[in-house]
């Protein structure tokens, strides 16, 4: 790691309030012209580092995801509860934080993701707790946050705990759609909430019939066009739902061979496969691949698991996957490393990028 650089979300906020947002321009039309040309990441330049270690103490990266305009990748970085812009050419990481919130115990951010219609990007804050009590205390404040990485600054702000009044929890997976909406699921249980093009509220667009918080449900979702995919963690089982609905209704997609897909975590549809390859990072076991020939995800087939590093130091689990360049990482987390005193996490300096590239373009063979 050359250097890290710690900033304030509330002076990045600041700057917003000052009228750099405007300036920037940021409108979802000319944005989805931008990313029209480079949302499969083309244009960024090619990455070859095959595996690769950020070299960050506490890092502990929840989920990522790759900005395939301004060529970075977002980290939730989980413990610190903080953001992470990394510029995997130059090896060079920002760190966001969010006063009140980061470095706060029972905060944790979970999901990030970049959203190529517009160029902006999503980050939730939420409760740690809710997930080590497998549901049972979904108590304390979630929020979502909007990010422009071309202004730096964050655009809106929203208290999901309001609108889900502490019915259900566990926000931890985000996605968009092309119309400019942004989609979040919750884990405890499945649950989807919907936020509009100018970020004005959360609505809860999908729950289930019984709200009953210590069932586990949606632990990932992503989308092509309109069609967003769900995992149900609990059952191993992927959900459908049209985007452009006024509600969301949850339409099974079975993936023959029906093999187990357990301790599953968030989902990814990378860039660079259109939209018909899904991967399903798996905390113990690794990566499933799943494919839909025709992006319809009306069923999938199941092509394979990519098991994680044996090598990987004791504890690993699968947490995420995302893209980088024309490549394909595995996001490795520890959730059970003992935390050093004084602080909010484990002692690790150095994060495993796994390159899975070449294990996927076999299964796809
Ligand atoms: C996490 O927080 C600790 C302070 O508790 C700090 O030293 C460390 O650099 C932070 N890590 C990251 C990746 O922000
Ligand atoms: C539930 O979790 C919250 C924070 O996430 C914590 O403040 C509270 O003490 C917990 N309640 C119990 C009964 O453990
Ligand atoms: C978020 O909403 C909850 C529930 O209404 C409330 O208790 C809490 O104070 C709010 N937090 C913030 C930071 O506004
Ligand atoms: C909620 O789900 C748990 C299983 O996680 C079950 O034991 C409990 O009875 C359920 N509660 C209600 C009110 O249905
Ligand atoms: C990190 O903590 C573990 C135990 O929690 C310990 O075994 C290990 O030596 C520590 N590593 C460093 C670099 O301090």
């Amino acid at each position: 790691m050359r250097r890290i650089n710690f900033l304030h979300a509330a002076l990045l906020l600041a700057a917003n309030v000052g009228g750099r947002v405007i300036s920037a321009g940021v409108s979802v039309g000319t944005d989805a012209a931008t990313s029209a040309l480079s949302a499969r990441g083309s244009e960024c330049p090619p990455f070859e580092k095959g595996n690769f270690n950020i070299d960050a103490y506490q890092l502990y990266p929840e989920n990522m995801d790759w900005d395939a305009n301004l060529c970075q990748v977002y980290i939730g970085i989980l413990f610190n509860a903080s953001f992470g812009i990394y510029d995997p050419y130059k090896d060079h990481l920002d760190v966001i934080s969010f006063p009140g919130n980061t470095l706060v115990k029972e905060f944790h951010v979970g999901g990030v993701a970049w959203d190529k219609y517009t160029g902006l990007a999503t980050v939730i804050i939420g409760q740690g707790n809710a997930f080590e009590t497998a549901g049972a205390n979904i108590s304390g404040d979630n929020i979502i946050k909007k990010y422009d990485p071309r202004s730096k600054t964050f655009l809106w702000s929203h208290n999901i705990t309001e609108v889900a009044k502490g019915e259900y929890g566990g926000f931890n997976d985000i996605t968009h759609d092309a119309a400019g909406n942004t989609f979040f699921c919750g884990t405890y249980p499945e649950s989807i909430l919907k936020i509009d093009p100018k970020g004005t509220a959360v609505v809860p667009w999908y729950l289930p019939e019984t709200i009953n918080h210590t069932v586990r449900g949606y632990s990932g979702i992503a989308s092509h066009g309109d069609t967003i995919i769900t995992l149900d963690s609990r059952l191993g089982k992927l959900f459908r739902f049209d985007a452009t609905a006024a509600k969301g209704t949850p339409t099974p997609v079975p993936h023959v061979p029906e093999e187990a897909i357990t301790g599953g975590d968030a989902i990814r549809l990378p860039l660079k496969f259109g939209g018909n390859v899904l991967l399903i990072a798996e905390n113990r076991r690794g990566v499933s691949v799943l494919r839909s020939q025709d992006a319809s995800w009306k069923s999938a087939e199941y092509l394979g698991l990519i098991p994680m590093d044996p090598s990987l130091p004791s504890g690993a689990l699968t947490t995420s996957v995302t893209q980088i360049g024309q490549k394909i990482y595995a996001v490795t987390d520890w959730f059970g490393d003992q935390i050093v005193a004084g602080t909010v996490a484990g002692n690790k300096t150095s994060f495993p990028m796994i390159d899975i590239t070449a294990r996927i373009d076999a299964l796809l063979a």
